[in-house]
């Protein structure tokens, strides 16, 4: 069994720092996420209010709306764009559609290691893609992460891509995810996550793929028996903005929000990775079977999904593929 990691209980929330913003006037953000209360990107968001809403002096007020209850991501997006909500912090992949660079993060096992993704989204890469989905009524402002997605299902252990054979695989509503599960000689179908708890329940389809901390907050392991360590794509979060709701802030709020969302982005991925061990604990303590690959089983699944790489190096530009290959 895996061993629970006593290093990994929950950080606490650090202390804000900073000195109180002095613009005049009350906004109210409403800010909405895919994933549940219990989730890092929760924890993440608390942090955001509290920072907000103190060096704001109370002008700004945050309200978080998890769980998808306002929407998935992508509606959560359009609202954004039509002004009906402030807030959200989407995966980049359902996004690839408006900003088709944002495949790149969907490439299958770009980032070997969780500190290779920090310093592509921290550094110029990143900043280049926030600048880029600054566009079409949103203002992107940070990054933070989703993580390591592994997979799950309700039919057999899989150590192996011969063991996807014909499984029915709930995917992101993202062409470079159905290209990799394709690839691998599974049968993907792509769909929203709020449809994915019931479709899972009911076997409309079999398995899904998502970072440990979000199979436990959702509740999959009630409905699957299987999971393997893949960590086939690392997924980031991007925090926007409604465009109208930033052109109505002062400056200073603006500058307020971009620093508050980058100091969430750091707590979030620390919470993020810090309750990872923990968290497959209780799942193999649910009764969840977890498959661990070897490097050599890796390398199968690695090698069998190269061309999923070929298929996309046009769209994203092959010099930004090798750019981040570079920092690996
Ligand atoms: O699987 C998904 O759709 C995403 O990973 C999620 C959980 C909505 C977070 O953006």
């Amino acid at each position: 069994a895996l061993q629970a990691n006593a290093a990994s209980e929950m950080p606490p929330i650090p202390d804000i720092s900073g000195d109180v913003v002095q613009a005049d006037g009350d906004f109210k953000i409403k800010f909405s996420i895919g994933t549940t209360e219990s989730g890092a990107q929760y924890r993440g968001l608390e942090y955001f209010e509290k920072i907000v809403e103190q060096r704001s002096d109370g002008h700004i007020q945050v309200e978080l709306f998890p769980g998808a209850q306002l929407g998935d991501d992508l509606q959560a997006v359009s609202a954004l764009q039509s002004g009906t909500l402030e807030m959200t912090a989407p995966s980049t992949s359902p996004l690839v559609s408006m900003f088709p660079k944002f495949a790149l993060f969907d490439l299958p096992f770009l980032f070997p290691r969780p500190e290779v993704a920090d310093e592509v989204l921290d550094g110029e890469i990143g900043q280049q893609m926030l600048e880029e989905a600054s566009t079409n009524g949103l203002v992107a402002i940070g990054w933070a992460e989703n993580g390591y997605r592994q997979l799950t299902n309700s039919q057999q252990a899989v150590s192996s891509p011969e063991d996807l054979a014909g499984l029915k695989i709930r995917t992101m509503q993202n062409p470079i995810h159905l290209d990799i599960w394709r690839t691998l000689g599974a049968n993907p179908t792509p769909m929203s996550f709020a449809e994915l708890f019931t479709a899972l329940e009911q076997g409309v389809v079999d398995g899904q793929e998502n970072p440990w901390i979000t199979i436990q907050s959702s509740k999959f392991n009630e409905v699957q028996d299987y999971a393997t360590e893949s960590n086939h794509v690392y997924t980031p979060f991007i925090t926007l903005v409604s465009e109208r709701f930033w052109n109505r802030l002062p400056a200073d709020y603006q500058q307020l929000l971009r620093e508050a969302a980058t100091q969430m982005g750091e707590y979030e991925r620390h919470v993020s990775r810090a309750m990872n061990d923990q968290i497959k604990q209780e799942l193999v303590d649910s009764g969840m079977q977890i498959t661990e690959l070897t490097p050599e089983q890796v390398k199968a699944f690695q090698e069998k999904v190269a061309p999923v790489y070929d298929n996309w190096r046009d769209q994203i530009g092959g010099e930004l593929i090798d750019e981040v290959r570079a920092v690996s």
